[in-house]
């Protein structure tokens, strides 16, 4: 079977710098993969060219079993790509409800279709359905990253890629992340599960954990936090200077691993 997503021995490069130097990666369908690395040894870049906001300058890179490399990103997210970039991408004069119809304009669907997928993210994200008037910009950290993929999978994406969902959000937090996962791995109804998410950065934790089980789509992720790779990812890959320079099933992410080339 051939990945959903594949890059081979891709290059890019930042106003005249090589910026990635042959990065080779895959990730299959229904597959969560954390992409890890150091500050500034390019993750974001990585992700940036397969959304197509930078171009390929040398390798291959297809989806779907396509060569995406020279089309434009609005082509490869209707092809089935949704991207949430680092920071918080949202529309801040925009309500709740605005951010997610923008979502729903990326494909022509019917309403029926259009209300079920609003439904869907009500019940990953119960918070938004609770503000569809405020604007955007006046939610808090974590609700403004549960709306922008919130609004990423109203586009009903096959890869959902993610940069740092849990960036900014408090250690003490990230920590009680593990604990809630582990609560979690005795089967219950997901519905149950999310109200019970208080804690913004619970919710999108658990989101993913239920997209994973879900087996809907396949998920891409840069991540700093071991733990929560550990938690959420079935395989890894760990960048230094452009390129990947390990990779493996999530259970080889070893602390010796983690100490030679994810520790500051
Ligand atoms: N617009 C730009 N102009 C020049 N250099 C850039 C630009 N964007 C990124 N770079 C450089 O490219 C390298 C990789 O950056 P990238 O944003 O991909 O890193 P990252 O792994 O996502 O880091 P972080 O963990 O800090 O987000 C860095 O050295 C950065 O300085
Ligand atoms: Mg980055």
């Amino acid at each position: 079977m051939s990945a959903l997503l594949q890059l081979t021995a891709v290059e890019t490069d930042i106003a005249g710098s090589r910026i990635l130097r042959g990065v080779n990666l895959a990730v299959n369908a229904g597959e969560v993969v954390a992409l890890m690395g150091r500050n500034g040894v390019g993750k974001t870049t990585t992700l940036r060219t397969i959304t197509g906001l930078l171009p390929v300058r040398s390798g291959t890179l297809t989806f779907a079993g396509q060569d995406i490399a020279t089309l434009a990103p609005d082509v490869r997210a209707r092809a089935g790509i949704a991207y949430v970039p680092q920071g918080r991408d949202i529309f801040p004069h925009l309500t709740v409800e605005e951010n997610l119809h923008v979502g729903l304009l990326v494909h022509r669907r019917g309403r029926a279709s259009d209300l079920a997928g609003l439904e869907r993210v009500y019940s990953l994200f119960p918070v938004l359905k609770e503000m569809l008037t405020r604007k955007g910009g006046v939610l808090s950290g974590g609700q403004q990253q549960q709306l922008a993929i919130g609004r990423a999978l109203l586009t009903n994406p096959k890869l959902l890629i993610l940069d740092e969902p849990t960036e900014g959000i408090q250690p003490s937090i990230i920590d009680q992340i593990g604990d809630t996962l582990k609560k979690l791995k005795a089967p219950r109804a997901p519905a149950d599960v999310f109200q019970r998410a208080a804690q913004d950065v619970q919710a999108v934790t658990l989101a993913v954990q239920h997209l994973k089980e879900e087996h809907s789509l396949a998920i891409l992720l840069v991540e700093q936090y071991v733990d929560f790779c550990r938690e959420v990812a079935d395989r890894y890959y760990a960048m230094d200077r452009g390129a990947v320079v390990v990779s493996g099933e999530i259970a080889t992410l070893t602390d010796d691993v983690v100490k030679k080339h994810l520790q500051v």
